[in-house]
């Protein structure tokens, strides 16, 4: 996921190293990529609760407060506002005053402030963040929720966010389903870094995840997957793919460009894996699921977690 830096960060950053308000980063240059973001976000992106992470279904615990989602305006044409070419990728920002998520075990509302996308290089070449038992897939749709109770994120709130990824599968149909060829066709609008181009009223969420049992989800705690990589979020990754075709997938890679148009186009804009460290991913108790308790585990974890930021906040200071 990609989401502004918040206040605090920016502050820490001008009393350490920075001289800006923003981390610069990159995805594919040699010398400077996702290898690299330690070393240029050392705060954070170093951290021992980083995302994205390879899920390992057996491995995953059983937790019966996994419930179902309640999603509000996910229906509503009216909550996309702007598609935008970030350098980074295409995000749709959403009114966060008409959309929001709640229950999901998530313990409070959350506000949807936008969506992203990542990618790999046409659909040949995957570009999915997380990875099921090591397959990755096509795309990953990130929808960034930020908790109702705050209006930005602190650098050290573990439950600050909460992320809703899709995976998005390959398919040999074309120009399928409807509502990605919809979304697809704003591309050539936004080739640009910084383009920006009106899309209220013509697609709604609801649409573009069509085919997903939104009942069905992984969830751990994780971080935010471009620098600097603050361990501030609630994951929560769909079991199932949204379905979209290879030459609908092709248009990522094709069409947006890092910057002007003479530069490279927009390509595998994906973090590389992180290590689990001890956290356990959850799910809904099946037949399949390892019902052995984790709550035990999952305390210990969030202990270390929370010393952890504990350091970093006094010794940033
Ligand atoms: C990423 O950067 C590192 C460090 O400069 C370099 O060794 C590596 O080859 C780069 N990888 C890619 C894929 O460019
Ligand atoms: C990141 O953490 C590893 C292991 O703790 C350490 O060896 C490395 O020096 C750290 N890198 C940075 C840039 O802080
Ligand atoms: C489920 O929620 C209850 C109440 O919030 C909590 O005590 C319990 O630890 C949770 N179970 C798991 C497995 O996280
Ligand atoms: C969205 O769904 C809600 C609840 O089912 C309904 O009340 C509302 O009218 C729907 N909105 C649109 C724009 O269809
Ligand atoms: C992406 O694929 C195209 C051909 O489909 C190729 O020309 C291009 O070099 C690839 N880009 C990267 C970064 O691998
Ligand atoms: C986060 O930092 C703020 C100060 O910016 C502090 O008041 C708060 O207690 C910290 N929270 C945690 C969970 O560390
Ligand atoms: C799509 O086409 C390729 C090659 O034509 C084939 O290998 C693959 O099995 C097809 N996939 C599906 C889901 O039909
Ligand atoms: C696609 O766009 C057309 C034209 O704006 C609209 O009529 C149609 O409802 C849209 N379909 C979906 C699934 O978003
Ligand atoms: C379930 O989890 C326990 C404890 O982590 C482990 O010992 C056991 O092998 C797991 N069982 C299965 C079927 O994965
Ligand atoms: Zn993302």
């Amino acid at each position: 996921m990609d989401v502004q830096l918040v206040p605090f960060f920016i502050v820490c950053l001008l009393s350490t190293v920075y001289s800006e308000g923003s981390v610069e980063f990159c995805y594919n240059s040699p010398g400077c990529n996702a290898t690299t973001w330690p070393t240029i976000a050392p705060l954070y992106c170093n951290g021992t609760r980083q995302s994205p992470i390879n899920i390992v279904t057996a491995d995953v615990k059983a937790d019966n407060n996994l419930t179902a989602f309640s999603f509000t305006g996910f229906n509503d044409s009216s909550t996309f506002i702007n598609i935008q070419n970030t350098g980074k990728s295409v995000k749709i920002h959403l009114d966060d005053q008409k959309m929001s998520v709640s229950g999901g075990g998530l313990q409070n509302k959350y506000k949807s402030k936008e969506f992203h996308i990542h990618w790999g290089n046409g659909s040949s070449f995957s570009g999915s963040e997380h990875t099921v038992d090591g397959k990755q897939y096509a795309m990953e749709m990130h929808i960034v929720n930020l908790r109702a109770d705050v209006s930005v994120a602190a650098a050290n709130d573990s439950t600050a966010y909460a992320v809703l990824g899709f995976f998005i599968e390959a398919t040999n149909d074309s120009g399928k389903p409807e509502s990605w060829k919809n979304l697809t066709s704003f591309l050539s609008n936004i080739p640009k870094k910084g383009d920006l181009l009106d899309i209220m009223n013509q697609l709604t969420v609801d649409s573009l995840l069509e085919g997903v049992d939104r009942t069905k989800y992984y969830r751990y705690l994780g971080s935010l997957t471009t620098p600097a990589c603050n361990e501030i979020v609630v994951w929560t990754v769909f079991k199932d793919p949204v379905k979209v075709s290879k030459d609908l997938i092709d248009l990522f890679s094709n069409t947006v460009h890092i910057d002007t148009t003479a530069d490279p186009f927009i390509t595998n804009n994906y973090r590389i894996l992180q290590a689990l460290n001890g956290r356990v991913v959850t799910s809904q108790p099946t037949s399949s699921a390892n019902t052995t308790s984790s709550a035990s585990t999952l305390h210990h974890t969030l202990s270390i977690s929370t010393a952890l930021l504990y350091c970093v906040f006094f010794w940033c200071l």
